[in-house]
């Protein structure tokens, strides 16, 4: 059987913080990954044998959704204490910053895309997102668009549903600036890493993908030029933690 495409949460905050979970699926998507092998958005075939990468390994474009979506089953239990563990709960002072940057007020209209788990969310997949055009003020996400098969093809997605003067802020591993801390953020995240997420997690797996994946993700003056491909302007980011991660901002304008 196929693998599903891609997993994907959403997460929507309507007009207030309200912390009620008001939980809405979108049954034709949910159906669409579990049962039907080409997924929700249907790809020519010249797409579908591109290869593109998982980690290190090579996988075809189509193998790569699936593949994400057992890393993050498999990991979802142990997910937040792994996060404290790995990043010694410094995970939870970027994502402060993140919302710090939001600065969302009454009435804005928040998406979180690949929230993993939310207030009220909505399954669907960051390269088709199941909302219409010029529907939110910002657009976050979090240590999710390095997962994602067509990164460009979920910028535009970012764009098309921004309003005219909505935001994009994207949080997510980034590059090490300083040569020394790179040697040891190398040697931490490829001998120690996989290792904690063997002994807390049981899953080696996943937290090797995990590293591969943050080396494989483009630095972020790249980063930044293929926000601006996908028509964001005044694109701007900031390092943090020596380039352990970079907060990117864009405007749709
Ligand atoms: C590393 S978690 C990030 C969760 C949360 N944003 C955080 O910062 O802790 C990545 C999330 O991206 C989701 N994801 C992976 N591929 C996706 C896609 N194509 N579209 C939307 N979400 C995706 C995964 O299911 C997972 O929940």
């Amino acid at each position: 059987m196929a693998a599903p495409r891609s997993c994907a949460l959403c997460r929507y905050w309507g007009r207030c913080w309200s912390p009620t979970p008001r939980c809405c699926t979108v049954p034709g998507l949910r159906f669409s990954w579990r049962e039907n092998p080409l997924g929700v958005r249907f790809m020519s075939q010249e797409q579908r044998t591109k290869e593109t990468h998982f980690g290190f390994e090579t996988v075809s474009e189509e193998e790569k959704g699936g593949k994400v979506y057992q890393v993050f089953e498999s990991v979802a239990k142990k997910y937040d204490v792994m996060n404290d563990m790995m990043s010694l709960g410094i995970h939870r002072i970027w994502k402060d910053l993140l919302l710090w940057k939001m600065h969302p007020f009454p009435g804005t209209q928040l998406l979180d895309v690949a929230g993993g788990t939310g207030i009220a969310w909505v399954l669907g997949d960051a390269e088709e997102l199941p909302f219409d055009d010029d529907k939110f003020d910002i657009y976050t996400i979090a240590f999710g668009i390095r997962n994602v098969t067509h990164i460009d093809q979920a910028l535009q997605e970012a764009y098309r549903v921004l309003k005219p003067g909505g935001r994009f802020l994207c949080l997510e591993f980034s590059r090490v600036n300083n040569p020394l801390i790179s040697r040891l953020y190398d040697l931490y995240s490829f001998q120690v890493i996989p290792v904690l997420g063997e002994v807390i997690a049981g899953d080696w797996k996943s937290y090797q993908y995990l590293v591969e994946s943050i080396r494989q993700f483009p630095p972020q003056e790249e980063f930044k030029e293929i926000i601006e491909d996908a028509g964001f302007q005044k694109v701007t980011y900031e390092s943090l933690t020596s380039g352990i991660v970079a907060i990117h901002s864009g405007f749709k304008l």
